[in-house]
């Protein structure tokens, strides 16, 4: 299918020779093309020019975008998005004054979603995450990585990644998975971590690996949860069956867990809420994207991370939902990229590159996709009449997209 988007107000993201990410003082650049055409083929980005160089363009399905804009779409690196059932309860529980770990003490947190994910069908836990789905699909996303991590037994955590390998073989958008099997410690386990990290190790990940289920490995390394010595052993067994590390770190502590997940080279290190200035020295100068996850920040209520330090000290730095029931229930990565703004001091160019091309890097993804590129897949977001691309993270409320192209065909 021929595609052509015409009398685009305004192109961004239009990079001939794309990075693979952006860091520091180049997050500041936004390059776009006023007055812009692009023309889509066969699902990829063919060419694109200014409207005073558009050749002959007759047979093309053509659709006019006259006042608006148009960017490629959000790159998700950081999701949980199957899962089962809802926890509004806790969040009930919070406003009357319980912390997010005073509920996970109590019985309630990822162990409660654990329960409620092992007694729902692989069919319903499908339907209900094809749902959120095609929600955050609406909103703009076109790449997304999803989490096992509610699982926690081998069972439950096989259904999980099964479902998130259905919804890619079913949804044109890329989906990236990760085994997350380390994210709390069972019940069943509740005196006996080493036991469950055993299991992890030699039951859950030689069977992931086998079904090749997962790309990578993650571990919530935190206090209470797990430690940098456990997350070194799951990062170097997940090596053995060729899984890159993605990790939780510094959400509420910083227990070394950053310099670790470096070391054993991780494609990203996600959260870091809390950063210290060691953390931020050990991220310079290395592969690993640091992922802030600011809807989290602001439904539990706890400091964001130090974006706008994080880049100002040369760092890059991706933004991502973090869609999951209990600390961040939205997968809407526009209110991500306004909050980012907002409450992180990111300018709009710093925040949508961290959205785009940062976030595609996180997911092995940037070859393919984060930018408006020659030969890269035509995922694209078409707003609706805006008078300029600040507007998207001003007007934070509002829906203000259009319709979203995935593969050269619009969502619907
Ligand atoms: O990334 N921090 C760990 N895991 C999830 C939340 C888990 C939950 O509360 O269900 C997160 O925020
Ligand atoms: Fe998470």
């Amino acid at each position: 299918m021929k595609l052509l988007l015409t009398n685009i107000k305004e192109l961004l993201q239009v990079r001939e020779n794309c990075p693979i990410k952006l860091s520091g003082a180049q997050m500041k650049e936004l390059p776009t093309l006023k007055n812009a055409w692009i023309y889509i083929n066969q699902g990829v980005i063919e060419d694109y020019g200014t409207m005073d160089k558009m050749g002959p363009h007759q047979g093309f399905k053509t659709i006019d975008c006259s006042g608006k804009i148009v960017l490629p779409t959000w790159c998700d690196s950081h999701t949980h998005l199957v899962y089962a059932g809802n926890r509004e309860q806790e969040f009930v529980d919070r406003i009357n004054g319980l912390s997010y770990q005073e509920i996970a003490e109590k019985g309630g947190g990822i162990v409660n979603s654990a329960k409620k994910l092992q007694e729902t069908s692989e069919t319903d836990l499908y339907n209900q995450s094809a749902t959120r789905l095609e929600e955050v699909m609406r909103l703009g996303t076109g790449a997304i990585e999803i989490k096992s991590g509610y699982g926690l037994t081998t069972e439950a955590e096989l259904k999980m990644l099964r479902v998130a390998k259905k919804l890619s073989e079913n949804y044109p958008i890329p989906i990236k998975t990760t085994f997350l099997g380390a994210h709390a410690i069972p019940t069943a386990y509740k005196n006996n971590k080493d036991g469950y990290l055993d299991l992890i190790c030699n039951e859950m990940l030689p069977k992931v690996a086998k079904e090749n289920l997962a790309e990578y490995v993650d571990i919530f390394c935190e206090d209470g949860y797990f430690s940098v010595a456990d997350m070194e052993r799951i990062l170097s067994e997940g090596k053995k069956h060729k899984l890159i590390p993605k990790v939780h770190v510094n959400q509420f502590n910083s227990i070394g867990g950053i310099a670790s997940a470096i070391k054993h080279n991780a494609l990203s290190v996600d959260h870091l809420e809390v950063l210290t200035d060691a953390d931020l020295e050990a991220l310079k100068n290395t592969e690993t994207m640091p992922v802030a996850l600011p809807s989290c920040s602001y439904f539990l209520s706890i400091p964001y991370t130090p974006g706008r330090k994080m880049i100002d000290a040369g760092l890059p730095l991706a933004l991502a939902t973090d869609y999951n029931p209990g600390s961040t229930p939205s997968g809407n990565m526009n209110f991500v990229v306004a909050t980012a703004c907002i409450k992180m001091k990111l300018t709009p160019e710093e925040a949508i590159n961290a959205a785009t091309i940062n976030g595609a890097y996180a997911m092995g993804l940037s070859s393919t996709y984060g930018s408006i590129t020659k030969g890269k897949i035509a995922n694209l977001i078409i707003t609706k009449p805006i008078p300029s691309y600040g507007y998207l993270p001003y007007a934070f409320g509002s829906n203000l997209i259009d319709s979203v192209i995935i593969k050269g065909e619009e969502v619907k």
